[in-house]
């Protein structure tokens, strides 16, 4: 054994930054966040975490490289921090709650002290195939213990993880572990999903037929199907694990080592692989879980999220169990067996946090009362929402009928690039209104932009949203692209990191976001570009070019409205056929979640006479909002828009 020279551990011992109480207080940190943020965030990363060695520098930065640094030369095992501290104290506490898909099938409970064992056990699973510091690990698995162990595990020995979301396709799939040149890919024999299964296994056999780079392929028995292992590559994980031993020795990072990379969609191109590195992101994961939770000892907390999404990463995993706090996984969907199941776990599990999405919110508001109602709900203190904006309706009923005005809704605001957090309430400190993130948390120093590039100062005004000062989780780069990171976020304007995001700032400060100002849509909470889901329709042979827009959907939010055109080769296909296929096409490619609920087949599209396509456009006829189309005069083809308007669905 090494010997633990830990610094920090004054944990608990005296009043700090950490835990944000009221508003007065969160007004005092907050300044003293900006006025002074090295301190600040020094401060925090010493007194509440387990560190090997201390930084020599808080934090370097420069945004137009860009190049951030924090915590630097600083050593530390992240996994030392979310298990291995808590053993002492609370090794008997539950730390994972896993909810099984069938609520019939028992809860487990898993302890500090044995997601310690499972996590080592994995660990030296993962080292027995060859896994070494540096290697990324690609996981595809459902939300079971194991996708949460395997996280902690590459943690553990400092592998980088790259969870890609379970609902992908085994394209997507595909593209992810060349991306990132995964040599090794977890998945399982299946999966649940309310009374379906799906065959995880033959998703991932079809995607490595494209990478020749995957050695070894770990197969957890979740369905107990029987699916095809192939020689020399596949191996089942349990007997693994049952031979492993306990003990792993966390592998010592510097804060800036990449803990994990994780996949969301640009408007153009590929997936981008966000990069995350370690200290960084543990200390602003942790810190914003406290207080945006505002988490005490002892409580269960539940996020709804997929581990798949940057939610599950921050607010499942690393986050809460940083904490030690007690965290419940759940297997399954909000409608099976029925639509009070998500009530029905806070019930039985006496959550007391409960974080989800507004999709999720939307979804369960148009079936009965009786559903909620027949469930006690009394333990619920804080509610969260993540994804999307969330309407005014759906807040309200969350907020009569599941908090029944009396938990705090904490709507929050932030994206896989920002790692945690960014504008949110702290609970029972700031007056809430329906529909806004309201303000900044510590550190987070957000800019609106005007359209030349100009900082616009004041309240009740709208901009580009921008956050000019660098927070401790934000991504490095993206994988493989450093040039492309830059680009992406910090081209826009000087000196500042470009969220893709609109907002408003209101007379009090408030900030209420807008919605995407590019070609990303959010369709149910995840982040769907319009450029890989037009690439995969244009696949279609008859396809000649497609526009996709998003349109409001009463449950999803956005959903997708598609225009295609088709070559003229006497295509013969009725349309209710050609539009199955396309769907077909883009669940291969994406996913289902990235289908079309409409398809307007149509003569063209409307192009500026450089020939780019007006979405601006489009979008108004998918939204049926004819009445201010603006100036299609100038359009290389504006003949083509009252035709569109007319066979519009
Ligand atoms: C985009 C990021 C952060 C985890 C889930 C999504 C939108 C996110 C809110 C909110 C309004 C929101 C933004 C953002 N978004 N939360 N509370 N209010 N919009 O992560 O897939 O990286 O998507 O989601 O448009 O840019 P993501």
């Amino acid at each position: 054994m090494t010997n633990h020279c830990f610094i920090g551990f004054k944990i608990y011992l005296h009043m700090s930054n950490y835990h944000i109480k009221g508003l007065e207080e969160y007004f005092n940190v907050y300044r003293k966040s900006i006025d002074k943020p090295e301190e600040f965030w020094g401060d925090i990363a010493e007194e509440h975490f387990v560190w090997r060695k201390k930084w020599d520098k808080v934090l370097s930065w420069d945004f137009t490289k860009p190049e951030i640094k924090w915590f630097e030369n600083a050593k530390l095992n992240i996994t030392e921090n979310c298990i291995d501290r808590h053993l002492l104290t609370k090794g008997n506490q539950t730390a994972i709650l896993f909810e099984p898909n069938d609520p019939t099938e028992k809860a487990e409970h898993i302890t500090y002290h044995q997601l310690h064992e499972r996590v080592n056990r994995m660990a030296n699973v993962l080292k027995s195939q060859g896994v070494e510091k540096g290697d990324r690990v690609c996981v595809y698995l459902p939300m079971i213990p194991e996708l949460a162990i395997t996280v902690l595990a590459c943690a553990r020995i400092g592998a980088v993880h790259s969870v890609v979301f379970a609902g992908f396709s085994s394209s997507a799939l595909a593209s992810r572990i060349i991306d990132c040149d995964a040599k090794v890919v977890i998945t399982s024999d299946g999966s649940y999903r309310g009374a379906k299964t799906i065959d995880l296994k033959g998703i991932v056999d079809e995607a490595l037929n494209s990478c020749s780079g995957v050695k070894t392929v770990l197969v957890a028995k979740r369905i107990n199907s029987d699916i095809a292992m192939k020689d020399g590559r596949d191996k089942w994980l349990q007997p693994l694990l049952d031979d492993a031993s306990t003990d792993c020795e966390p592998e010592i990072m510097d804060a800036e080592d990449p803990l994990f990379i994780l996949y969301t969609s640009g408007s153009t191109g590929k997936p981008k692989g966000m990069v995350h590195t370690t200290g960084g992101y543990m200390v602003y994961s942790a810190y914003t879980f406290k207080n945006v939770f505002q988490y005490e000892q002892g409580d269960v907390y539940w996020c709804t999220a997929d581990i798949g999404w940057i939610t599950g990463h921050s607010y499942i995993v690393y986050g809460p169990l940083a904490n030690g706090a007690t965290t419940v996984m759940f297997e399954g969907v909000p409608n099976h067996p029925d639509y009070s199941r998500f009530w029905e776990i806070v019930e039985k599990h006496k959550v007391n946090q409960f974080y989800t999405a507004p999709t999720a919110i939307r979804a369960l508001a148009k079936e009965d009362l009786v559903f909620v109602d027949k469930h006690d709900l009394t333990s619920l203190k804080v509610l969260g929402t993540v994804g999307e904006p969330i309407n005014e309706e759906a807040w309200h009923w969350y907020n009569d009928n599941i908090g029944k005005k009396n938990s705090p809704i904490v709507d929050t605001w932030w994206q896989t690039e920002t790692g945690g957090i960014m504008i949110s309430p702290i609970p029972f400190a700031t007056p809430t209104i329906p529909t806004f993130a309201t303000l900044p948390l510590p550190g987070i120093q957000p800019a609106l932009m005007d359209e030349n590039a100009n900082e616009i100062n004041g309240n009740s005004v709208e901009g580009r949203l921008c956050i000019k000062y660098p927070w401790p989780s934000i991504a490095r780069t993206i994988w493989g692209d450093h040039q492309r990171y830059k680009d992406t976020y910090f081209s826009a304007y000087e000196n500042m990191y470009f969220t893709g995001d609109g907002a408003r700032r209101d007379a009090v400060g408030y900030y209420r976001i807008t919605g995407r100002v590019d070609d990303v849509i959010i369709v149910s909470g995840h982040n769907l570009g319009t450029a890989p889901i037009e690439d995969a329709i244009n696949e279609h042979p008859a396809v000649a070019e497609s526009a996709i827009v998003g349109f409001p959907h009463d449950i999803k939010g956005n959903a997708l409205y598609g225009y295609v055109t088709l070559k003229e080769t006497g295509e013969t296909r009725v349309h209710d056929n050609l539009r199955k296929e396309i769907n077909q096409l883009i669940t291969e490619h994406i996913g289902p979640i990235a289908k079309l609920d409409k398809i307007q087949f149509t003569v063209g599209l409307p192009k500026t006479r450089s020939g780019k396509i007006m979405r601006r456009i489009l979008r108004k006829v998918a939204s049926n909002e004819l009445d201010n189309l603006g100036d299609i005069s100038t359009l290389l083809n504006p003949e083509v828009v009252e035709k569109i308007i007319e066979e519009r669905l």
